[in-house]
């Protein structure tokens, strides 16, 4: 099999991502951090508070207790969104968003609770200040971006937005959910109130963790439980981040998480390089297919390439490559239905490759064949 599916869940994972897993399954850890203050606990609680550090200084943040563990980006998208809700307030976000985006703010917004402006992109296809600027409204308390499209691989300038959403005083929420590992973010440099992250992507994680990073946000709560602190109160103080990880703590896939955090710190120049090159060769090779429409523009980091050959639906150009010629991609819409309709692919969906550190030009040769002999037959 040749896997071209990472922007959905990286196949590659490093033996010590394994052996983090493993080693938080052994008798040394496997207990409950932060409930009961025996040792085991503590030995498990404190390489959480670790990893906690590791996110603290890789995005720039001044505090661990700032970095909310969660069950991915979804997860961590939903409990930005839902836990700053400002009743009667406007948020802007934009037509590259995710449904983990999309459908919590339709939600707020059929339940009559806010405002919401989907900002269009410009001829270009890109988002810029000018195009977020005519979104502002005097009652506008939010914008959310997506940093990388997991459909085009589209990177926006978090930097401008960032000064732009603290010109109008605006809570910055960033979807890093294809951005995390392949591009460094500083937060605080960047104005971001609110990143979300998925370990399994560009971290090369388990599947099961993400983390929501605060910088200067208040959020309440969206999931009730058990939290170790304060049991005999009705509801849980608002303390982070006890008050948003109710329930136990996901120690293996913590420290899974950790060790693929460690591997693209160790390795992210050699990564990116990789990445970037073989992507290039992909986007220069298919661009000699008769009919092939590729919607990638100059974003190259994330590895992300979209394409469609003339008219084919995009699932049936995917079934066969993964019946016939043993290469998985994704197909559809990728959960990203306002993007489709943007590039009038809602019916036929587009052709997903998504390149990871683990792949090579060979691979990326035996799919050009493919798809040429798809497009003959
Ligand atoms: N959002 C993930 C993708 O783009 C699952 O495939």
């Amino acid at each position: 099999m040749i896997y071209l599916d990472n922007p959905a869940t990286t196949n590659y994972k490093p033996f010590s991502v394994k052996m983090g897993i493993l080693e938080a399954l052994s008798k040394k850890y496997s207990a409950n951090p932060g409930r009961s203050s025996h040792k085991l606990s503590i030995n498990a609680a404190l390489k959480i508070l670790e990893t906690r550090e590791l996110l603290t200084k890789v995005f720039n943040l001044n505090n661990s207790n700032d970095v909310i563990f969660t069950s991915g980006c979804t997860e961590a998208l939903n409990l930005a969104i839902l836990g700053s809700i400002k009743t009667g307030g406007h948020i802007i976000t934009t037509i590259y968003e995710h449904n983990s985006v999309l459908r919590p703010l339709f939600k707020l917004q059929k339940d009559g609770l806010i405002e919401l402006t989907i900002v269009k992109p410009n001829n270009n296809d890109e988002i810029t200040i000018k195009e977020l600027e005519l979104a502002v409204k005097p009652n506008t308390y939010m914008i959310i971006i997506n940093h990388t499209s997991n459909v085009t691989g589209y990177t926006m300038n978090i930097a401008d937005i960032g000064k732009f959403a603290k010109a109008h005083n605006l809570v910055f929420l960033v979807d890093g959910a294809q951005s995390g590992g392949h591009i460094n973010i500083d937060m605080q440099k960047n104005n971001i109130n609110m990143l979300a992250l998925a370990g399994h992507k560009g971290f090369y994680g388990p599947q099961g963790v993400g983390a929501l990073l605060l910088n200067n946000a208040k959020l309440q709560p969206i999931k009730f439980g058990g939290t170790g602190i304060n049991s005999e109160q009705p509801m849980p103080p608002v303390i982070s981040p006890e008050a948003y990880e109710a329930g136990t703590t996901c120690t293996p896939l913590i420290f899974g998480f950790d060790a693929g955090i460690n591997f693209t710190i160790k390795h992210f120049d050699k990564i990116n390089k990789k990445t970037t090159e073989l992507t290039k060769f992909l986007i220069t090779e298919l661009s000699k297919i008769k009919n092939i429409k590729i919607y990638n523009k100059k974003n190259y980091s994330a590895g992300v390439v979209s394409f469609n050959l003339g008219d084919l639906p995009s699932n049936q150009v995917a079934n066969e490559l993964c019946e016939t010629y043993g290469i998985c991609v994704r197909s559809g819409l990728h959960c990203a239905p306002l993007v489709h309709r943007h590039f009038n692919t809602i019916e036929q969906g587009m052709v997903r490759v998504g390149i990871a550190y683990n792949n090579t030009k060979s691979q990326l040769k035996k799919l050009v064949f493919a798809l040429n002999k798809i497009i003959k037959n």
